[in-house]
């Protein structure tokens, strides 16, 4: 048998964030929290760097990636600001929105990190460790959620640790991620396009904008380039998944929301008091347990489609289409 390599976990604290730095320069893997979801961070001007990162997930090359950086001034390097993607950085970075620009021609991540592509997903977190490591690193980061392909993203540095132990270098751990779902993402490559609903509701997006954000002709997935109209399977427990339940039938658990009906089988809520914004920052972390738990089916009961409830339910929507 080989020996697996060492995955460390420290705590984040500033000298646990001087080494990650330093293991990104060393060409390494960090995954590290952000207010969405733990990223898997690889210095994105390294094409090897990112090769391994893309290997460690299991996830398919042709899928690009988000480079996260600390500010607009390190953004502007990258990519092209017109008057719309200026408006919404000034709005909402640091926080949980990508945009999806004209790459720069000198812009120096990798091609194999934007596939080839001549626009460039960019992103500036708010979560302080997440700041702290790309200031100590000053160069590009990009990185995917901290999961296996296909899996439910990690909200936490154990998920990370169970999915990818032996396999990248360090996880910085401090602790849950708040928001809890992935970065709402639009695109300004002509209309603004909502790419993927995530921790930022659309209407605070469109109130900026003065004007609706159209919707893309195909949705995007991490994991393959997919039909119009097909809801790929993704952020998947291993549990197959019910939705719109209002109650239980034998032999499911259920992933309840608001006040749940009388249930003596397994049972987590994602807020019992309907709150959108518990709700998003306890799905991965939900699934992951009732997951943990082996149920077979996990009924879920309706969440409204307004505000966070958009992305909840594009997440909860994928996780019930049918597995590959
Ligand atoms: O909240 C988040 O966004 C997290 C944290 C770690 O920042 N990251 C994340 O990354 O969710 P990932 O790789 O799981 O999802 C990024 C999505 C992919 O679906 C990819 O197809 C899309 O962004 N994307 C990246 N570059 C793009 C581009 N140039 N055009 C269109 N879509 C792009
Ligand atoms: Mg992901």
């Amino acid at each position: 048998m080989s020996a697996e390599p060492q995955t460390r976990v420290l705590p984040a604290d500033p000298d646990a964030v001087r080494t990650a730095a330093a293991c990104l320069t060393a060409g390494g893997l960090v995954a590290f929290p952000t207010e969405t979801v733990y990223g898997l961070g690889a210095d994105a001007t390294q094409g090897e760097a990112v090769a391994r990162l893309y290997a460690a997930k299991g996830r398919p090359a042709f899928n690009p990636l988000i480079s996260h950086i600390p500010d607009l001034a390190a953004a502007r390097r990258l990519a092209r600001f017109n008057a719309e993607a200026e408006k919404l950085a000034a709005a909402f970075w640091p926080g949980p929105l990508t945009l999806v620009l004209p790459k720069q021609p000198d812009c120096p991540v990798s091609d194999l990190a934007t596939a080839g592509l001549d626009s460039i997903a960019l992103r500036v977190p708010a979560q302080r460790t997440a700041r702290a490591l790309l200031e100590a690193f000053g160069k590009p980061v990009v990185a995917p959620s901290a999961n296996r392909s296909g899996h439910v993203s990690p909200t936490d540095a154990k998920h990370v640790l169970a999915d990818l132990r032996g396999r990248i270098d360090l996880i910085l751990d401090d602790g849950p991620c708040p928001v809890g779902v992935e970065s709402t993402i639009v695109a300004l490559l002509g209309e603004p396009t909502l790419l993927r609903p995530g921790g930022l509701p659309r209407a605070d997006i469109e109130r900026v904008l003065g004007r609706p954000l159209a919707r893309p002709d195909r949705a995007i997935d991490e994991d393959a380039p997919r039909a119009p109209g097909m809801l790929a399977s993704h952020y998947a427990p291993k549990a197959a998944v019910r939705l719109n339940a209002d109650a239980p039938r034998d032999g499911e658990a259920l992933l309840a929301f608001g006040p749940p009906p009388a249930f003596a089988g397994t049972m987590l809520n994602l807020s019992p008091t309907g709150d959108l914004v518990e709700a998003a920052a306890k799905l991965f972390s939900h699934l992951r347990r009732l997951d943990a738990a082996g149920v077979r089916i996990i009924a879920v009961m309706p969440v409204p489609n307004e505000g966070l409830g958009e992305a909840i339910n594009d997440r909860l929507a994928r996780a019930a289409a049918p597995k590959p």
